[in-house]
């Protein structure tokens, strides 16, 4: 019987990996998603799309189909989600790994100030910035609501609901990768003095990173949630290893 192998994704990680994973023989693979993006990237194989429902409905999941091993390849700052895969996977004793891509170290030249959370990033802002380049998602504008003093660039993949606070500025609709070359370009014409960011690591989002080392513009950057104390890897071949040492 095929082993059953269940991907929290919503990432380029987790697609790439769900690509590796299933040239495995004798595995079936499903990925699920949260359901925030109207036009997901779907990865290869069986997608679900949605909650389950807290942990006792991710039991229910694991449970109903038969899932041998979990491994959450969500983004960084999806913390619930980690949290409630770690719960539910104990509960079932089911091999759990999480996959974390490396956080983005301060280089020379960065200008960085680190906060806690998005909220804090809106209060430190109000000290000096006045043209934003606002790239945390759709879900945490409203944080930055009542900063009517500052303009904010917000780069998003959908729109943000037609009843959603927002700060004062311009919807910028994009999907990543995002080049050097076009965050440059971003930064100069709408003449940015602050970034705010997540430390989201990997590629696909560093450009905008260089770009603001390179015009001397200052980042406040959003530090990484704390993730639950379990087995983690840094790339495929950590989790293809760990899924052999599972037996799969
Ligand atoms: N947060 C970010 O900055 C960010 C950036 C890029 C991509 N994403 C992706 O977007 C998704 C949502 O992020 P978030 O920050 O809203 O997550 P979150 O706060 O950790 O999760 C909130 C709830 O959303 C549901 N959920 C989240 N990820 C899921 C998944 N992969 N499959 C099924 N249900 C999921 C769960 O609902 P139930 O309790 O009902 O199960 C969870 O309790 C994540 O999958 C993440 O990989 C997030």
């Amino acid at each position: 019987m095929k082993k059953r192998i269940l991907i929290l994704g919503g990432t380029g990680d987790a697609s790439a990996l769900t690509a590796q994973v299933s040239c495995l023989s004798g595995i079936e693979v499903i990925t699920s998603l949260a359901g925030r993006t109207k036009n997901p990237l779907s990865p290869d194989g069986i997608v679900r799309i949605g909650g389950f429902g807290g942990v006792e409905g991710l039991v229910q999941y694991l449970r109903d189909e038969k899932i041998n091993v979990l491994i959450d390849a969500t983004h960084p700052y999806a913390a619930q989600i980690s949290e409630n895969a770690a719960a539910a996977t104990q509960i079932c004793h089911i091999p759990h790994l999480m996959f974390v891509r490396p956080v983005w170290e301060k280089l020379p030249g960065d200008d960085w100030i680190g906060v806690d959370r998005v909220e804090t990033a809106a209060m430190v802002l109000s000290e000096f910035a006045k043209r934003v380049f606002l790239t945390v998602g759709r879900q945490q504008l409203a944080a930055f609501a009542n900063l009517d003093h500052i303009w904010f660039l917000m780069r998003l993949i959908d729109p943000p609901a037609p009843d959603a606070l927002l700060p004062p500025g311009e919807i910028l609709s994009a999907r990543g990768p995002f080049h050097l070359v076009d965050e440059r370009k971003i930064l100069r014409e709408y003449g940015i003095d602050t970034l705010v960011s997540k430390n989201s690591g990997g590629n696909a989002t560093y450009g905008k990173i260089i770009a603001a080392r390179e015009l001397g513009i200052k980042v406040v950057m959003v530090q990484r949630p704390p993730t639950p104390d379990v087995e983690k890897v840094s790339d495929i071949e950590g989790a293809l290893e760990w899924l052999r040492k599972n037996g799969i």
